[in-house]
């Protein structure tokens, strides 16, 4: 058995991009990072703010709001503005579908 949501064709989002959408009711933010696929949430820890937009370099990303780094592996919060990290959820990539288990 699979609890695992398919959510976005991987050709859909762009390399060091991210495409957000919602799904049970998360706000999630599918990633990019050099062709390696991670599922967040798409809300800085820092203060609630999306993380739609933000740039995504070396497997971190970056709040577009005030520049908090985020691990994408594991959500670790890196910078002064928090320390409280960011949730990342299991993702993996099935025929070509970005695919990601919401439920803990
Ligand atoms: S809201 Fe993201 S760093 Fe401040």
């Amino acid at each position: 058995m699979s609890d695992y949501q398919t959510l976005i064709h991987t050709v859909d989002v762009p390399d060091n991009g991210s495409v957000a959408l919602e799904m049970e009711g998360v706000n999630l933010l599918v990633c990019n990072s050099g062709g390696e696929f991670v599922v967040v949430e798409n809300r800085c820890s820092h203060q609630d703010q999306p993380l739609e937009g933000g740039r995504i370099r070396n497997g971190y990303i970056f709040c577009p709001i005030h520049g908090m780094r985020y691990k994408l592996v594991d959500g670790e919060a890196v910078g002064q503005l928090t320390r409280v990290p960011i949730k990342v959820f299991d993702t993996r990539v099935e025929d070509g579908f970005v695919q990601a288990r919401l439920l803990a």
